[in-house]
């Protein structure tokens, strides 16, 4: 079932495989188009455990050079306080699933650096990396050609949880924060910099995320404002919100 509001497309497949299929075939294109047009594909990856498939399928798929990974530009859009080879890590679970697999040069792979002693410093010095090889959109904010998200069952989505003011972004691209409901610090991108994206993924699957995804998808205005994946509205580019069938079991979607 696709449901199209303006630049929205959401789509819901029976299986989470399927769903993680729809996404790998989605990725593919959105890098083949973007190296194509501009010579480069600037991504920025999710962490969570959802996109361990998407990433391993990628991977497989990666070998057989279709896809035009050396064009590829690498950021995350979220990293826990943790070291790069730390079990929780999204830098070292995308590089054991994906990027150790794939042709992209490491000087394109840009971990975040969510274990700094200043976090706010280093905030700051990824947004300035992030400024310096990430092509500007019309409005002068760094233009992912795709930004990869999950959402958490408190409809989350990078480490923008329902506790983060988002007055804290004050036109920042990238923030530390600390997460009450975790009792740990992140860093993740703001949805300035999510919203300026050419392209961004919505990967939600399982009946855990269904309250969310049901909040998200429907037209409480008041319940919409409790779940920062309902913020992620991007300006010009397009948002693929690709869920399994339990995931919208309770937004009144269908698989196709
Ligand atoms: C993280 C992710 C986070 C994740 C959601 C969903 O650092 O955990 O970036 O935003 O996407 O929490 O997580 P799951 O995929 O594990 O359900």
């Amino acid at each position: 079932m696709t449901d199209r509001q303006e630049a929205r497309t959401v789509v819901v497949e029976s299986t989470a495989e399927e769903a993680t299929q729809l996404v790998a075939k989605l990725f593919e294109s959105i890098i083949c188009e973007a190296a194509a047009a501009r010579g480069a594909c600037h991504l920025a990856l999710a962490g969570g455990t959802t996109p361990h498939r998407l990433y391993q399928y990628l991977a497989a798929k990666g070998a057989s050079g279709r896809v035009p990974w050396d064009g590829a530009w690498v950021f995350f859009g979220d990293e826990r306080d943790v070291p790069h080879d730390h079990v929780e890590s999204n830098y070292g679970m995308t590089q054991r699933t994906l990027l150790d697999h794939v042709p992209i040069p490491p000087s394109r792979i840009h971990p975040m650096p969510a274990d700094a002693d200043d976090l706010a410093a280093a905030a700051a010095a990824y947004e300035r990396t992030i400024r310096t090889f990430v092509p500007a959109g019309p409005d002068g904010v760094p233009q992912f050609d795709l930004i990869l998200l999950g959402m958490g069952g408190d409809g989350h989505v990078a480490s923008l949880f329902p506790s983060i003011e988002p007055a804290a972004e004050e036109g920042k691209l990238v923030q530390a924060c600390f997460v009450p409901v975790l009792g740990r610090h992140r860093m993740t991108f703001t949805f300035t910099l999510i919203n300026a994206a050419r392209n961004v993924i919505l990967l939600v699957t399982g009946s855990d995320k269904a309250d969310a995804v049901a909040g998200v998808l429907g037209d409480d205005e008041a319940a919409k404002r409790r779940l920062p994946g309902a913020a992620v509205v991007p300006k010009d580019g397009k948002l693929f919100m690709v869920l399994d069938a339990p995931a919208a079991s309770r937004a009144g979607l269908k698989s196709s």
